[in-house]
């Protein structure tokens, strides 16, 4: 007897049919914004070499799918991912360009996968290129994978040294097709004068494997080394593609390569007024006690908290923006609500929107002023959001949408 499966709840789809999309907390995305930064990026590079839109993580939160395309329309021509899952979710969603998966694949589950929705394995070494070997003999398909070598960042490849043995040796495998070599930057957002020529020295290992290649007439593929620091610090460092992640969605990862190309934020975190309240001077707010107000004040409540994805560590450490004011937000950040001081606010009512992160009028929130206070990087904001958070797509059309 078959059993009957329920499909998964989808949250998101619940709250936009619902026409709740708009109602509590969400994440409006700009995919104006991700095409606009592919081509700024596309600018900075040579017409020969590849932007790939590393859309992993969902596209760093903000949904791989609609990130994907609208990179795409900005000329952007493949992609990269961490996982199957997440190579799956593009080709399920059409999308027909190169899918690299830059995390480690080791099951002939995973790869022979691969093999059927063609995405290219990462691989670092020959225990998983023989495995791709024996999965596409005989399937009249070759299977496309690249080679990665670890250069000084220490996870995955294979050792820099063993570069040429190992193109020597995929090559001989008549069922794969070395469709690349690649390597990762350790420190390519450091200032040149302060990574202690860690890039320097990658990117030389890498040319002498390249170098290496060249004499024996292996031919690499397509050879790419850059991230977003990279491809922004020095064109010596785009070699036939680079790998954009952090700048895609409009952030730049290191302070002195702001302005190298103009970029914009995609993402604008967003919540409702839920409540508002008067208090008098000298009441403790939220868990702890952590915020006393000093004044008769006005209290904002908004409802999102740390389950979707504010940091709690910024609890009395952040503002919001509403109609060019900013609000700070006092007491601690609990798992669902969070309270704003809104004294000096009151044109801010039950039911007003305010931006905790984003652009808002001539003002800016961005990921790296969160990051900086809580000492992460902009990355894990960015990945931070929670499913809870309903994600809308600029040409989204759902109800209750405004
Ligand atoms: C192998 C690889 N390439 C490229 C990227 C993109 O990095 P960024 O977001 O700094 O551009 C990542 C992200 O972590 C990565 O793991």
């Amino acid at each position: 007897m078959t059993q009957a499966t329920t499909p998964p709840f989808q949250p998101q789809a619940f709250a936009a049919a619902e026409g709740l999309a708009r109602q509590r907390a969400w994440v409006d995305v700009d995919p104006g914004a991700i095409t606009a930064n592919a081509r700024s990026l596309r600018r900075c590079l040579e017409p020969t070499t590849n932007l790939m839109a590393v859309v992993k993580a969902d596209g760093y939160g903000h949904g791989a799918v609609p990130i994907a395309k609208a990179a795409q329309a900005g000329g952007a021509s493949c992609f990269g991912v961490a996982t199957l899952a997440e190579g799956l979710e593009l080709r399920q969603a059409g999308i027909q360009a190169p899918i690299l998966v830059l995390g480690n694949l080791t099951t002939a589950e995973e790869l022979r996968s691969c093999l059927a929705w063609e995405l290219m394995p990462t691989i670092s070494g020959m225990r998983e290129a023989l495995l791709c070997q024996n999965l596409a003999s005989g399937s009249g398909r070759p299977f496309a994978l690249q080679l990665k070598l670890d250069t000084g960042m220490a996870r995955l490849g294979a050792d820099w040294q063993d570069g040429p043995r190992l193109v020597a040796a995929i090559r001989e495998l008549d069922a794969v097709h070395l469709a690349g070599v690649y390597s990762h930057l350790a420190c390519a957002d450091a200032p040149p004068h302060a990574d202690d020529g860690l890039t320097a020295q990658q990117q030389d290992r890498f040319d002498r494997v390249l170098q290496a290649l060249e004499q024996q007439k292996l031919a690499p593929g397509c050879r790419h080394l850059a991230n977003s620091a990279g491809a922004l610090r020095s064109p010596q460092l785009h070699y036939d593609m680079v790998r954009v992640g952090l700048a895609l969605y409009g952030h730049c990862p290191a302070a002195h390569l702001q302005g190298v190309t103009p970029l914009q934020s995609a993402m604008r975190l967003l919540a409702r007024v839920s409540l508002i309240r008067d208090v008098p001077a000298g009441v403790g707010v939220s868990y702890g006690h952590s915020f006393r107000t000093k004044r008769p004040s006005r209290l904002a409540v908004l409802g999102i908290g740390y389950a979707d994805g504010v940091p709690r560590q910024l609890s009395n450490q952040m503002e919001v923006l509403f109609n060019g004011q900013r609000l700070p937000q006092v007491g601690a950040i609990t798992m669902d609500q969070l309270v704003l001081d809104a004294t000096d606010c009151s044109s801010l009512e039950l039911g007003s929107v305010v931006t905790l992160l984003g652009p808002n009028g001539d003002d800016e929130i961005t990921p790296g002023h969160w990051s900086e206070r809580c000492q992460t990087i902009p990355w894990e904001i960015l990945c931070g959001f929670k499913h809870r958070l309903p994600r809308l797509h600029a040409d989204d059309e759902s109800p209750g949408a405004h």
